[in-house]
Order: structure tokens, then C-alpha cells, then sequence
């Protein structure tokens, strides 16, 4: 029998179940549907990551449907978890550490930001066919150009041989850079970059390298440890006067690589930038639309960890 036929119980059920204007905001919730578009995180770890905090913002504030996912993938894992983004049908996701070239033989294409550098930090998921993408070295770039730094022509310094200082290196030689050092504690890490790339000369932390830095316009920090080490600065950097000193870590005081920048008097940037710019071109790419970049920064500035 249908309610048509017993108007008391539609009057029942309105009784107990709220109309839509009237729920009250403590059973809200969040508005996702079947038509909801996923964007995942994979890595290991992901548990301190900004992006969800970043991307989920600006799908909010433009209203878009979209929700942004951290997923701890194991690299056991990381087969499966790529084919779940077809079995799933995810819009696409964002790849970090340690899967970044891992990831590279599971893709269909590379777009040639991804070639460039080896490495691969978002996937878009287009009929089926995942195509890879690396947004960190544009968003590097773009970090830059909101300092008023243009890289054609400089002489820059990069601190470690990790696969950020190859991303960045592979950028800064594609924008026509003039020079690229790289100082590194292991020099065949250093080397093994620099046989890729143009215009890239390296030294070992032991080496005497200081004259060669002299004149540069832009340090870059990509070490994974403090650069203070009990009570020495790890690398010495006094003959780079006026260079811009750029850390890629970020946190809510500054780290002891900008502490060296204010010693010599050099102006510094954190790695806020950068983790903004790379997380805005996938955001792009995800969507085909423009986020809201200030309103990202703030979700990065308000959810940063101390250093
Ligand atoms: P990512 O890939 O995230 O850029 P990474 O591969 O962990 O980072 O690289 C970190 C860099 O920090 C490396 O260049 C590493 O030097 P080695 O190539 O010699 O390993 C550097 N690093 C790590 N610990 C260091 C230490 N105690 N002193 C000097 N450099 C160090």
C-alpha cells in the first residue's frame, strides 16, 4: 500500500524527519555524491601532507565538486593502487615521495614536463589512460616569478642531488639558465644528474667549491637535514652575497637555512611557494580551471607544521 493511501503516516514522517532547510548544522554533511570527482595522494607517508588541506579549500570556496583523498601507499602497493585510479575512476591523483619514478612504468603517457625530469607528481585519468605530469619544476618557476626572479641568464646553486634538486635543475636548465652547480655530500649522486642535463657542474661538500659559487644569484636548499650541524652552518655559502636563498622546507618558524640567509644578509623564501604553485598547476590540470590561489595559501599558511 502506498503513502498516497495513508495521509497519517506522511505526517508521521515529516514529523521525524527533518525538511532539508530545517537540519541543524551539527548533522550536515559534507556535500558528496556519486557525482563527486576524486582526487587521491599517494605516498608513503602521507599522514603530514598540505595538499588536502590546499586543494579541498579551493574546491570548496569555487564550489566545485571535488574532494581530495590521501592515501598511504606502500611501494608493495603502488601496482594495485594505480589501477585502482582506473577501477575507480578518479579524476586523477598526486604522486610524492617515495613514488615519484616508481610510478613511471605504470602510466600510458608522460607529458613532456614529466619526461624532463624523470620523475612524476600528478596523474590525470582521461578515459581510462593515465598520463603523467610534473608540476613541480613550473611551480618552482612560478614560485620565482612572484619574487620577481627571472631564472634565463642566472647562476644558480642547488643544494643536494635528491629528486627535487633534479626536477629543479631540469627546470632551471630549461628556462636558459646560464649556470647550475650542484654541491652534494655524495658526488656520483651530483654526477649522475649532471650527465642528464646541460650547463650543470658539481662538487662534493669536501671540495672546494666556493669560488666557483662566488657571484650566484640563487641558492636552493634541497637537503633532508637541518643545515646546522653542531653549531656549523653544512655548507659555506659567505662568498653568494645578495643570491636569493631558497629552502624547500617549510614550517611555521624559519628553518636554519634562512637563519644563514639573515647572517649574510641575503633575502630568503621558504618552500610554502613552491608546494602553492605545484598544487596550483594540478589543480588545473585536474579540473581545467583556475583555483583560487589565495585562498590555497591560507589553508597552507593556517595547517603548516612547525619546522
Ligand atoms: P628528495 O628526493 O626528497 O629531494 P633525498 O633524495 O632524500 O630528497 O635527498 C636529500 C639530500 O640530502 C641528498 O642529496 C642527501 O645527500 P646524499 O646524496 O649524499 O645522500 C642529502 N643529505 C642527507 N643527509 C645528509 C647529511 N647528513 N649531510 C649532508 N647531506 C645530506
Amino acid at each position: 500500500m502506498s503513502k498516497k493511501n495513508k495521509p497519517w503516516l506522511i505526517f508521521l514522517l515529516t514529523g521525524i524527519f527533518p525538511q532539508n532547510s530545517e537540519i541543524p548544522s551539527e548533522v550536515k554533511t559534507m556535500n558528496i555524491s556519486s557525482h563527486t570527482k576524486i582526487i587521491g595522494l599517494f605516498g608513503d607517508p602521507v599522514i603530514h601532507s598540505l595538499s588536502p588541506a590546499m586543494h579541498n579549500a579551493a574546491f570548496s570556496y569555487q564550489k566545485l565538486p571535488y574532494t581530495y583523498i590521501p592515501f598511504h601507499v606502500t611501494p608493495q602497493n603502488l601496482p594495485t593502487a594505480i589501477s585502482a585510479i582506473r577501477a575507480l575512476n578518479l579524476t586523477g591523483v598526486n604522486i610524492t615521495v617515495p613514488h615519484k619514478e616508481k610510478v613511471i612504468p605504470h602510466l600510458n603517457h608522460l607529458d613532456e614536463s614529466a619526461v624532463r625530469c624523470g620523475a612524476v607528481n600528478t596523474i590525470l585519468n582521461v578515459n581510462n589512460e593515465l598520463i603523467g605530469h610534473n608540476t613541480d619544476g613550473p611551480g618552482f618557476i612560478d614560485s620565482l616569478n612572484e619574487v620577481n626572479l627571472n631564472p634565463r641568464g642566472i647562476k644558480a646553486i642547488i643544494l643536494g642531488a635528491g629528486g627535487s634538486a633534479r626536477a629543479i635543475a631540469a627546470q632551471l636548465a630549461h628556462e636558459n639558465a646560464a649556470e647550475i652547480i650542484i654541491l652534494n655530500r655524495t658526488l656520483e649522486k651530483a654526477q649522475q644528474i649532471s650527465s642528464l642535463l646541460p650547463k650543470v657542474t658539481v662538487f662534493s661538500l669536501q671540495d672546494d667549491y666556493k669560488t666557483a659559487i662566488t657571484g650566484a644569484n640563487l641558492v636552493i636548499n634541497t637537503l633532508s637535514v637541518p643545515f646546522k650541524k653542531e653549531g656549523e652552518w653544512l655548507v659555506d655559502l659567505s662568498s653568494t652575497t645578495g643570491a636569493l636563498f631558497y629552502d624547500l622546507r617549510y614550517g611555521n618558524m624559519p628553518s636554519d637555512f634562512l637563519h644563514y640567509a639573515k647572517e649574510l644578509n641575503n633575502p630568503g623564501l621558504d618552500g610554502l611557494s613552491m608546494l602553492l604553485h605545484q598544487g596550483a598547476r594540478a589543480f588545473t590540470i585536474f579540473t581545467n580551471q583556475k583555483p583560487a590561489l589565495d585562498i590555497m595559501r591560507k589553508a597552507l599558511v593556517i595547517n603548516q607544521p612547525p619546522i
